[in-house]
């Protein structure tokens, strides 16, 4: 706005400093005339350049309209005489018409390339966008391809391990009755029989998340399974000063699922809830029903939160900070959720806490007012 006023301006400013000079200057001196006369072609092309068709007819329109006066009375002569002066005016209007519209079509030439090219610019953006996707996909597909080689290799382990470790146990309990209890080595044998235990509950574990999970869904009571929950692992809270609340829930919410397998995603989720808060934390379950129509059970606590680096790796099998954690808790978990068709979330703030989300969809939950 401000640049085409200042256009205006310019032209206006032309014109009448021309004309003034027209008007003024006594007629004999023709030669400067002549000069003047010629001047009039600045204002009219810089106004085709500036305004197109429209700027340039009006300009040289304004100066045909000026100018003609000072021929009819300051030359006064007749129209054969100064037939070279009115020729002068339809070619100011011929100029300024012809260089109008050449640089009217030049400037909508230019727009549309601006458009092409900022098409193209979108384009290569998009295209930039998705090679980068690729690039993820690509890696993850590696990675799910080297875990599932993996898997197999160790799926096939643990199988043979299960066998002699149930000869070890078998035999350690043989022994254990030659022994009285108080005896050192009758303690000895109950460590080796209590660490085969917990070997074979690795095994077990990790068997369980390679095979394919077959649930026996019926309609359960989501409030039950995690009132079960908080009972079982009140006497851990209460040993790790950890205040556990479950927060009671506006609706009664009955899901199809496999009960058990959902505790044991749950029992996963809060044991490391707790094992992640200190002295004096808390550990909060609460649930809802969410505005996109899912059932979402949260587990909050105001633990030690998860480093960045490690949170895209807490669903790898195997993947733990603990000295003594297999790893296995979540994967297993998710699997779980997964089989129900649901999804496993979990966002963290280092050193504030973590929320894991539990969301199953709506299409599995008949929900009621609580009595
Ligand atoms: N609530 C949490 N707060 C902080 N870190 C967590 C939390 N939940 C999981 N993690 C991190 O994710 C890792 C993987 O958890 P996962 O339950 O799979 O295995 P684990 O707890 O280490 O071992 P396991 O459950 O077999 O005893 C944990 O080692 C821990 O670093
Ligand atoms: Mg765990």
């Amino acid at each position: 706005m401000r640049t085409t006023i200042t256009r205006t301006l310019t032209l206006g400013a032309c014109i009448i400093g021309i004309s003034l000079l027209h008007y003024l200057t006594p007629i004999h001196l023709h030669y400067l005339h002549d000069i003047f006369q010629r001047l009039y072609y600045l204002p009219i092309i810089l106004a085709a350049f500036w305004f197109g068709l429209r700027g340039g007819l009006c300009c040289s329109c304004i100066v045909s309209i000026v100018y003609a006066p000072h021929i009819l009375y300051q030359w006064g002569g007749p129209l054969t005489m100064e037939m070279e002066k009115y020729m002068e005016i339809l070619i100011y209007n011929t100029v300024g018409g012809v260089t109008g519209l050449l640089s009217q079509r030049e400037q909508e030439r230019s727009v549309e390339l601006q458009k092409t090219a900022s098409g193209l610019k979108e384009s290569y953006q998009k295209l930039q966008h998705q090679s980068e996707q690729i690039i993820v996909i690509e890696e993850q597909l590696r990675r799910a391809e080297k875990l599932s080689t993996l898997g197999e290799m160790a799926a096939v382990l643990a199988h043979e391990i299960r066998n002699p470790l149930g000869s070890i146990r078998g035999t350690a309990e043989i022994l254990k009755d030659d022994y009285q209890p108080g005896d050192s080595k009758y303690e000895f044998i109950e460590i080796q029989i209590k660490e085969t235990e917990r070997l074979n509950r690795v095994v077990e574990d990790f068997l369980h998340m390679a095979r394919p999970q077959k649930t026996d869904r019926q309609p359960c009571l989501v409030h039950n399974e995690l009132d079960t929950i908080v009972t079982l692992v009140q006497k851990e809270a209460k040993d790790r000063q950890v205040k556990l609340v479950l927060q009671p829930q506006l609706f009664e919410v009955t899901i199809n699922a496999d009960g058990e397998k959902l505790r044991q995603a749950f029992l996963n989720i809060v044991i490391n809830a707790l094992q992640a808060t200190p002295h004096g934390g808390s550990v909060t379950i609460s649930t809802a029903v969410s505005e996109n129509d899912f059932f979402e059970i949260r587990f909050n606590d105001t633990g030690s939160g998860i480093e960045a680096e490690h949170l895209s790796r807490i669903f790898e099998p195997f993947f733990t900070t603990k000295p003594k954690g297999t790893g296995l808790g979540l994967a297993i978990s998710k699997k779980i959720i997964e089989s129900h068709n649901g999804k496993l979330l979990i966002e963290s703030d280092l050193r504030q806490g973590t929320t894991v989300t539990v969301r199953l969809p709506i299409g599995d939950v008949t929900h009621g007012g609580r009595t």
